[in-house]
């Protein structure tokens, strides 16, 4: 009974893929969790209310009112029930107007007011699935800080084969397991993230940066949040939400500011990961005016700026964990081995700046986990949420008070 006491949301949507849900709606309440359905209309023309009313042992709910009993379901209250609000299937319908905020069914709305952490299960035929306009709606939900499961891979109702079945009701539940045990294993501890580039002023409308999206960054925080850390970021200059996930967010632009923060946040922390992307120069002195063109050649003078987890490296605690990234292309253990042991890391992440779908501004990223004691960890290319899951885990182990 994993789940005993823990409330369930479970929404449906229309999709053929309804006929999961009572699988998994069994599944949850024999785990133990109190389930209650939220349906769409179109999710009741795919599976019956009965049938779901039945195996949850509560009515679904779909309207707003119920004419028969004269019931109105308020949608606040529904979501300041649940611990978990978790919608499988998810049709490409429901996830536009999650990704827009639309509002116009109980499902929505109960979305919108919900104050617990949301799980989504998508479901679509292949190419529906693959459609750019669909690709972008996953990202924004999942930047808003929603857990996204990926759809999997195989034969689809339309006869087609590929990505886009929904995750098998056994896989949903292995996640929901792991969202509740890892919730509290960090409770208590202090996390301090830094995420994205700095932008090292040239001019007043230039600047020398890097491609860093801050998401890997923010997946450590979401990973970090759901393992019940008290959760501090650190970031530069990125388009991602930050704001509303339960972090405490400052945003900075140079690598001086990243320093300046940091260090005043790091005495409090156990946990320091350091994801951002530092540029290693600034300009020796930035033009107070937009430099003007003045023959062929610009000569450009750069400084090196303070490395941020050289410095706090040396005032680590007894006790405190730093987490280093190294970002190589070429000599890459060798390089990561060595920032390990220059910036008094505990871990390091190496991850390629050359492989497909690796480092920078992918959603995935395939990483070696090196920790100071010699061990070794390769993962295989994962999405950023689930390879920040691992990195956690090689903390919880790094750690003396875990
Ligand atoms: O943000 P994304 O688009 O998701 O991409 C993720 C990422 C590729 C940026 C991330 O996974 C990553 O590798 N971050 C570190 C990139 C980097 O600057 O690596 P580095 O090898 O140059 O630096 C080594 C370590 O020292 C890093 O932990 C870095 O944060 C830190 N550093 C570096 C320079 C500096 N001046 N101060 C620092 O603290």
């Amino acid at each position: 009974m994993i789940l005993k006491g823990k409330r369930i949301l479970v929404g449906v949507t229309g999709s053929i893929a309804a006929y999961k849900t009572a699988i998994l709606t069994r599944l949850l309440i024999k785990s133990g969790a109190e389930v209650q359905l939220v349906a769409t209309t179109s999710a009741l023309d795919f599976i019956t209310p009965l049938t779901l009313a039945t195996l949850s042992k509560r009515p679904v709910l779909s309207a707003f009112f119920e004419k028969s009993s004269g019931q109105w379901h308020n949608h606040v209250e529904l979501g300041l029930w649940a611990d978990l609000f978790l919608v499988a299937p998810l049709s490409a319908n429901t996830l536009s107007k999650f990704a827009q905020g639309a509002c116009d069914n109980l499902l929505t709305a109960t979305y919108l007011s919900c104050r617990c952490p949301v799980m989504l299960a998508p479901a679509m035929d292949l190419d529906m699935y693959q459609h750019p306009s669909v690709r972008a709606n996953l990202e924004k939900v999942a930047s808003f800080g929603n857990i996204v499961l990926d759809a999997e891979t195989g034969e689809l109702a339309s006869g087609l084969s590929g990505q886009g079945r929904m995750m098998e009701p056994e896989h949903i539940l292995e996640r929901v397991f792991d969202f509740f045990n890892s919730k509290n294993e960090f409770g208590g501890k202090k996390v301090l993230i830094t995420l994205g580039p700095t932008q090292e002023a040239l001019d007043p409308v230039r600047f020398l940066s890097n491609h860093s999206s801050g998401k890997m960054g923010f997946a450590l925080a979401q990973a970090f949040k759901a393992a019940g850390a008290d959760v501090h970021v650190v970031a530069g200059p990125v388009a991602l939400k930050l704001d509303g996930h339960g972090f405490q967010v400052q945003r900075v632009t140079t690598a001086t500011e990243m320093y300046e923060a940091t260090k005043a946040l790091h005495g409090q922390m156990d946990v320091i990961v350091f994801a951002a992307a530092v540029a290693d120069f600034r300009p020796e002195s930035p033009a107070s005016q937009k430099i003007k063109k003045q023959g062929e050649e610009l000569p450009l003078r750069l400084f090196p700026n303070v490395d941020i987890a050289f410095e706090l490296g040396k005032m680590k605690k007894e006790g405190q964990i730093h987490v280093g990234f190294a970002l190589e292309t070429e000599q890459e253990e060798v390089h990561a081995k060595a920032k390990l042991i220059r910036k008094n890391f505990d871990l390091v992440v190496l991850n390629s700046a050359t492989e497909e779908g690796v480092g920078f501004k992918h959603d995935t990223n395939q990483v070696r986990i090196f920790n100071k004691n010699g061990g070794d960890v390769q993962t295989a290319l994962l999405p950023k949420l689930d390879i920040a899951r691992l990195i956690v885990e090689e903390v919880k182990k790094a750690a003396a008070w875990s």
